[in-house]
């Protein structure tokens, strides 16, 4: 899809994946506690959803939680999940008036059950909404979305549901918890950090990346639009030759 911004033709990615990340440098910027910035960075998911649509985005998927996010402190862990808590609720209403499709990816089986009650109420409720997919990874990590790929390949392969000569590239990512969503064509990675932290580690092969220095919660249309530029000025070639 096309579209105009300031004057400039541009083509919008289908799939935009990002990595939220500065939040805690961002309240400690203001003497504040970590978990003020990830209620300040909550508030910026809600708009950039809103402006994503707009701009005719398909696909966004965020990472809000790792599975390495558990090492820190119970503090800010409790503080997470409760925010969290509050934006699942909220987002039910939202998400609704937006036609917005909620899911949410990652291991549910380690969250508190009411989390995972609202989660799925969310999911079931935006269900047939057909605005923007958007895709909360939480308590998600690539790695681990392998391995429980895996285990359930070779569970499926056992019974005899699934022939070993079947696995090939396009089963694995059906067994991955992104299935029926293309792989993200652009990743934007916000606070200066220039790694993956274990995120969509197989969906990202192919993937343009952009990194800012801005910090999540300062997160806006503009730096979405300027890595949407950015975009547009790679070419991708896949491993062929243009
Ligand atoms: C990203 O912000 C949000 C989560 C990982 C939950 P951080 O909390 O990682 O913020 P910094 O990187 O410490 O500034
Ligand atoms: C990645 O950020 C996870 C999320 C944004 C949810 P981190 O802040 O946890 O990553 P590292 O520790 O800098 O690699
Ligand atoms: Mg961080």
């Amino acid at each position: 899809m096309e579209k105009i911004i300031d004057g400039e033709k541009l083509n919008i990615p289908e799939h935009v994946a990002i990595i939220m990340d500065g939040n805690g440098r961002w309240a400690k910027k203001r003497l504040m506690p970590r978990n003020f910035g990830h209620k300040a960075g909550a508030k910026t998911v809600e708009q950039i959803c809103e402006d994503a649509h707009d701009l005719g985005i398909k696909y966004l998927t965020v990472y809000a939680f790792s599975t390495e996010n558990w090492k820190r402190s119970v503090e800010e862990v409790t503080g997470i999940m409760n925010l969290l808590r509050n934006y699942l609720v909220d987002c039910i209403e939202r998400a609704s008036k937006n036609n917005m499709r909620v899911r949410i990816i990652g291991d549910r089986t380690a969250l508190d059950k009411d989390i995972v009650e609202k989660i799925e109420e969310l999911e079931e409720k935006t269900a047939y909404c057909d605005g923007l997919n958007f895709t909360i990874a939480l308590n998600y990590g690539g790695r681990d979305e392998i391995r429980r790929a895996v285990t359930k390949i070779a569970e499926d392969t056992r019974s005899g549901k699934l022939l070993e000569s079947n696995i090939d590239e396009s089963l694995i990512s059906s067994y991955l918890d992104t299935r029926n969503m293309p792989d993200p064509d652009l990743l934007i990675r916000t606070s200066g950090e220039l790694r993956l932290s274990n995120y969509l580690i197989w969906q990202l092969a192919y993937t343009e990346f952009y990194f800012t220095d801005v910090l999540w919660p300062d997160f806006s249309i503009k730096d979405l639009e300027d890595a949407i530029r950015y975009f547009n000025g790679r070419d991708r070639r896949y491993g062929g030759v243009k």
